[in-house]
C-alpha cells in the first residue's frame, strides 16, 4: 500500500516511522514533512489547512490510505473532500471534527448526552462573560470557542486574570474570530491524563494510557505549552479505571455522535481530569497527540496499517492491539523563547550519538536541513524518545540520549515520568503482575 502522512511535527514523524514498519506498506510519504520524516519517506510540499491542497498530494502519490496529524485539515473538512473524492482517509468528517472545533460545540453536546464534565457557561460577549464570571466565581478556566493553536485556554486564579484574558479574548482580539465567544468552566483538580482511541464509529480500541507534561518547567510550573513530554505506562490506568472511563465517557461519546448524525471515525482523544468524583472531559481532540504519539506508538506492537485498515472498513469491533508491556518515554527539547517566541536557526549536534543508544529513538518536530547542517526550526524541536524493561529505566534512556544532544538555548524538562514513577512506589493504578515483569526482554527493540 501508499501511504501518506499529512503534517510535519513529532507526532507525523511518529507515525510515518511506524505505517513504514508494517508488511503492507509499499512507500510512506509525509506532506510536509520534516528531515527527519524525510529519513523514513519521501516528502512532499503542501499547505496543511487547504483540504484540496492535500486531496492533490494524495492524488499525485495515488495514496492508498491518508493519516491526517493536525486538526486544522480535519476541522476544515479534509474527509469530507476526499470521501468525495473517493479516497480513502483516516479522520473524522467536518460535523464530528466540531468536538475540537468548537469548544461550545463540545460542552453543550458533552451535555446533552450526560458526559462527566466540568459546570460551563457560555459568554456571547463582554457583559456575558462578566456575569457567567460571577456565578462560577474562582479560579475559573475561560476557553476560546475556536482553534487557537494551545493559546486559547487560561486557567485564571483570580478575578483580576479572569478580567484580563477575557479583557484580550474579546476586546483586543488576540485570537482573533476563534475568541469572539467563550466558554467559562469551573476549574477542576486531579490528575490529567490523555486517552485516545481508534473507532470506526461502533468499535472501540484504546490506545495505551499516556500522560503529558504541558507545563514548561518542572513541577508543571510555567506556562502551558503544545507538550514538554510524555511518557506511556499500563500503570496510568488499572482494568477498572479504562472500564470505567470507556463506559462513562467514550461510549456515550460515539453514541452521541451517532444519534446527531455525525457518527465519529477516526482518533480520538479524551483529555480527562481524574478528580475524587470520577474522570471528567476537559476536552476533546481529534487527533492523537503530540507528543503522546511519539512514545505511545514506540510500544505498540501490532501491525498499524491493518489497524488503520480495519477502521476504515468498520471491523474494528473484537480487533486488540497489542502493546509491549515496557514503558516509553518521550523528553521534548525545545528551543530558547519557547512557548513564546523562539529562536531558531541553531546548530543541532549529538543526533547520532544520542540515537546510536539501544531503545533509543529521536522524531523530529521543529528541524530543517541549510547547507548541510541540521538546524532548529521551531518551538519543540525533537522528542527523545525511549523504551525499557521499568519506568526509571526508561527515563534514564531517554536523559542519556538528550545528554549526546546539545544546541544553543535548549530547554527541556528533567521530570518527564516522575508523576509515573511516583505513582507506581506509591502502590496505585494498575501495574502489571510479577510474572508480566519476568517475561519482559531487559532491552526493547525499537
Ligand atoms: P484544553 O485545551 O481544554 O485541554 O485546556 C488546556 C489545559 O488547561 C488542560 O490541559 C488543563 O491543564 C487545563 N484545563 C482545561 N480545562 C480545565 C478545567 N476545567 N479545570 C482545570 N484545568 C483545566
Ligand atoms: N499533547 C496535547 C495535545 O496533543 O493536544
Amino acid at each position: 500500500m501508499k501511504l501518506l502522512v499529512i503534517g510535519s511535527g513529532g507526532r507525523e514523524h511518529a507515525l510515518t516511522w511506524k505505517l513504514r514498519e508494517s508488511q503492507l506498506s509499499e512507500d510512506v510519504y509525509c506532506a510536509p514533512g520534516n528531515p527527519g520524516i524525510a529519513q523514513e519517506g519521501e516528502c512532499l510540499p503542501v499547505d496543511v489547512k487547504n483540504p484540496l491542497a492535500i486531496l492533490e498530494v494524495a492524488q499525485q502519490v495515488q495514496a492508498d490510505l491518508t493519516v491526517i496529524g493536525p486538526e486544522a485539515p480535519l476541522v476544515a473538512g479534509v474527509v469530507d473532500e476526499f470521501e468525495k473524492a473517493g479516497l480513502a482517509i483516516i479522520g473524522p468528517s467536518k460535523a464530528a471534527a466540531r468536538l475540537e472545533g468548537s469548544k461550545i460545540f463540545a460542552k453543550q453536546f458533552m451535555q446533552r448526552h450526560g458526559i462527566p464534565t466540568a459546570r460551563f457557561l457560555v459568554a456571547e460577549n463582554f457583559d456575558d462573560a462578566i456575569k457567567a464570571l460571577e456565578i462560577l466565581g474562582t479560579p475559573v478556566v475561560i476557553k476560546a470557542d475556536g482553534l487557537a493553536a494551545g493559546k486559547g485556554v487560561v486557567v485564571a486564579r483570580d478575578r483580576e486574570q479572569a478580567e484580563k484574558a477575557l479583557d484580550e479574548f474579546m476586546h483586543q482580539k488576540t485570537l482573533g474570530a476563534a475568541g469572539e465567544r467563550l466558554v467559562l468552566e469551573a476549574c477542576l483538580s486531579g490528575e490529567e491524563i490523555s486517552f485516545i482511541i481508534m473507532t470506526d464509529g461502533r468499535g472501540i480500541l484504546p490506545f495505551s494510557p499516556a500522560q503529558d507534561h504541558k507545563a514548561i518547567f518542572d513541577n508543571d510550573q510555567g506556562p502551558n505549552t503544545g507538550g514538554m513530554g510524555a511518557y506511556s505506562d499500563d500503570s496510568i490506568l488499572d482494568e477498572r479505571q479504562r472500564e470505567d472511563i470507556v463506559r462513562r465517557i467514550v461510549a456515550p461519546t460515539l453514541a452521541g455522535m451517532a444519534a446527531e448524525g455525525t457518527p465519529y471515525r477516526g482518533f480520538l482523544y479524551f483529555g480527562l481530569m481524574l478528580t475524587t468524583s470520577g474522570p471528567q472531559v476537559l476536552e476533546y481532540n481529534v487527533r492523537l497527540g503530540d507528543p503522546e504519539t511519539q512514545p505511545t506508538l514506540v510500544r505498540l506492537r501490532s501491525d498499524f496499517v491493518d489497524l488503520l485498515k480495519a477502521v476504515r472498513e468498520g471491523t474494528l469491533a473484537g480487533l486488540e492491539a497489542h502493546w509491549s508491556p515496557n514503558p516509553s518515554v518521550c523528553v521534548v527539547l525545545a528551543s530558547k523563547g519557547y512557548p513564546g517566541k523562539p529562536e531558531t536557526g541553531k546548530q543541532i549536534t549529538g543526533v547520532e550519538a544520542a540515537e546510536s543508544l539501544g531503545g533509543v529513538k529521536l522524531f523530529h518536530a521543529g528541524t530543517t536541513f541549510h547547507d548541510r547542517q541540521l538546524l532548529t526550526a521551531g518551538g519543540r524541536v525533537m522528542g527523545v524518545t525511549a523504551i525499557a524493561q521499568d519506568l526509571p529505566s526508561a527515563i534514564e534512556r531517554a536523559y542519556a540520549a538528550v545528554s549526546k544532544i546539545n544546541f544553543e538555548g535548549m530547554q527541556y524538562r528533567h521530570d518527564i515520568g516522575a508523576k509515573g514513577v511516583r505513582r507506581r512506589t506509591a502502590g496505585s493504578g494498575g501495574g502489571r503482575s510479577p510474572r508480566a515483569a519476568k517475561r519482559m526482554p531487559r532491552s526493547a527493540k525499537l
